[in-house]
């Protein structure tokens, strides 16, 4: 066990006891109440009562298995002699959601907090898959502080289309741009839907969801191994049912996330995402994480861990694989092994499991090396996110090198400019639109505060005279984020953003920009003074919302280099009922 961590002493006496212990007139209305379900009196003699925080949704299509997986995690729960209580939480999903998951994901977080707060909850299980489930959920257990563990859904079966491996997102990505440059008729299309999505689960690839799943393991939050087994293996159910009956003992224990999730496991978490060729997506993510933690984890540090981790985790999009040969070879924890043999892991980082990072995967195989690579066969050797500062993106900006086209690493072009993604969409077809495949596409308020929710817009299409010249990759650069799916050669997550007046506002078309990703760099071409006389002219293009969740988002969301959390948010608040948590 690591050193760091005492368990507490047991028995004690638990935060449910203060309803439902004694035999007070309100005591035995919390208790008279839930009995209504029929629990004998004997359970609420002490024993840890779990919340099992569940994103099970039918419009959260990854998760529609949840309530299923959810029995076998209540089973584990009984079994070490806990009390389950499964509760309905916020769920984002990311392919129905507008204007985007990404707005919704600190609502979701702040409504889980203060049901894990407000409710008689010893610790809790996050039931979580879908992009935006996991952070908000571990932003929630974060600003709570209670012993929380994290069960993920798994990801989808392959896909398969006319003998061709098809990763979710990426292929849609693919398809729909064949579609646009002649190569695939739309009928092709129409009968490759159903090959992308073979089961339940969520996206197979290494998107943003199989990165999530990644990052709790590697923070020390979930199992070992629950990343990458696929939602509908048996395996899957017994990790539910194993973690069911660890949360009993790490409340007895009050192993909380504090003691779990420290600055050295977010290192090795960003260290993880390099390895895995992770999303995007994870920096917003982590930094929102931490800030609820109270740790100090910045973007310089996404740079500075993940700039000379290889990439050795073969999946689509930088890859050839899916999450289901990722499991078969060994997933996670081989990934990890390499991390701590290559000298790039801190080993003594404390799991959900009481045991260190390193001592879950110590012993784990390798069982195929051309999905999970040796470092002499890396997809890339710096596999990390890349930071780029620079005049356009003093607060930084974000690109992942396994994802681009290294030939457009360093790049010098005329920027083609669309003001908001409705002017992108307008115009992007035009025959006549003045671009071809040298040019810089902008695009602006696509931000936190500006589209708003910073949607997964990024990685736009190309115009279709550059596709059909077979030309697949342009410089982008923008506010926005891209989808974990994706891939090309995108600047992502600009700050600060179009729409809270950085500089990214005032690029105009035919300004020449220059990309420098090994020297870490992203310049406007233009002087000086001309560059703080345009800011000086700039106005708002769009309104911010007057009322509603849309206003307090827009009026409190932070840059995307901090989190893009909610201001008042930020910071754990405990589990205490009382004025300090509200
Ligand atoms: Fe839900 Fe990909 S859209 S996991």
């Amino acid at each position: 066990m690591a050193q760091s961590f005492t368990p507490a002493p047991w028995p004690r006496k638990l935060r449910s006891q203060e309803w439902y212990g004694g035999n007070s007139r309100d005591t035995i209305y919390h208790r008279g109440w839930l009995k209504n379900q029929g629990y004998p009196h004997d359970l609420f003699d002490g024993r840890p009562i779990i919340g099992i925080m569940n994103t099970w949704s039918e419009l959260t299509p990854c998760n529609g298995h949840l309530r299923e997986l959810a029995e076998k995690v209540k089973a584990g729960i009984w079994e070490a002699g806990g009390f389950p209580v499964e509760v309905p939480v916020f769920s984002a999903s990311e392919n129905t959601f507008r204007p985007s998951a990404m707005m919704f994901r600190n609502l979701a977080a702040l409504s889980i907090e203060e049901t894990l707060r407000g409710q008689p909850i010893d610790g809790c299980v996050l039931m979580v898959g879908c992009d935006k489930t996991t952070p908000s959920l571990l932003m929630a257990a974060a600003s709570c502080d209670v012993p929380s563990i994290v069960v993920t859904g798994g990801p989808m079966l392959n896909g398969s289309f006319r003998g061709e491996r098809v990763g979710s997102g990426t292929h849609l990505w693919k398809f729909s741009e064949a579609v646009k440059a002649g190569e695939m008729t739309q009928d092709d299309f129409l009968e490759a839907e159903q090959s992308m999505s073979r089961s339940t689960g969520t996206c197979n690839t290494m998107g943003t969801a199989s990165t999530m799943a990644s990052m709790a393991e590697a923070l020390g939050m979930a199992l070992s191994g629950n990343a990458a087994i696929p939602a509908v293996d048996s395996r899957r159910r017994v990790m539910a049912q194993m973690s069911g009956r660890r949360i009993v003992q790490m409340v007895k224990d009050d192993l909380k996330p504090s003691d779990i999730m420290t600055k050295e496991a977010f290192e090795n978490a960003i260290r993880t995402n390099g390895a895995i060729g992770g999303s995007t997506n994870a920096v917003v993510h982590l930094l929102a994480i931490a800030g609820r933690m109270g740790v100090d984890l910045t973007l310089d540090d996404w740079d500075r861990c993940g700039r000379d981790v290889k990439t050795i985790v073969n999946l689509m999009p930088s890859g050839a694989y899916l999450m289901e040969e990722f499991f078969y070879a060994g997933g996670l924890p081989v990934v990890i092994k390499r991390l701590g043999e290559s000298g790039q892991l801190h080993k003594e980082a404390l799991t959900v499991s009481g045991q260190t990072i390193w001592d879950e995967v110590a012993s784990v195989r390798n069982w195929n090396e051309d999905v999970i690579r040796p470092a002499d066969r890396a997809l890339t050797d710096q596999g990390g996110i890349a930071v780029l500062r620079g005049n356009l993106a003093p607060k930084g900006a974000v690109l992942k090198p396994s994802a681009a086209s290294a030939h457009l690493l360093t790049h010098r072009g005329r920027a083609v400019v669309f003001e908001d993604i409705d002017d992108y969409k307008a115009r992007i077809n035009d025959e006549a639109l003045d671009i071809d495949e040298t040019c810089v596409m902008v695009l602006k308020n696509c931000g936190p505060k500006g589209y708003p929710g910073m949607a997964e817009v990024g990685n736009m299409g190309l115009p279709p005279k550059v596709l059909r010249k077979g030309v697949t990759d342009m410089v982008r650069i923008s506010d926005a984020r891209m989808s974990g799916t994706a891939y090309g050669t995108v600047v992502l997550h600009t700050a600060p953003e179009a729409a809270a007046g950085g500089p990214l506002a005032v690029v105009q078309s035919g300004d020449m920009i220059e990309l420098d990703v090994p020297n870490r760099r992203l310049h406007l071409d233009i002087s000086e003074a001309e560059l703080t006389a345009r800011l000086a002219a700039w106005t708002p293009r769009h309104e911010i919302a007057t009322s509603g969740y849309a206003y307090l988002h827009q009026t409190h969301v932070e840059g995307a280099d901090t989190g893009a959390d909610l201001d008042f948010l930020k910071g754990c608040r405990g589990n205490a009922v009382g004025r300090d948590s509200h």
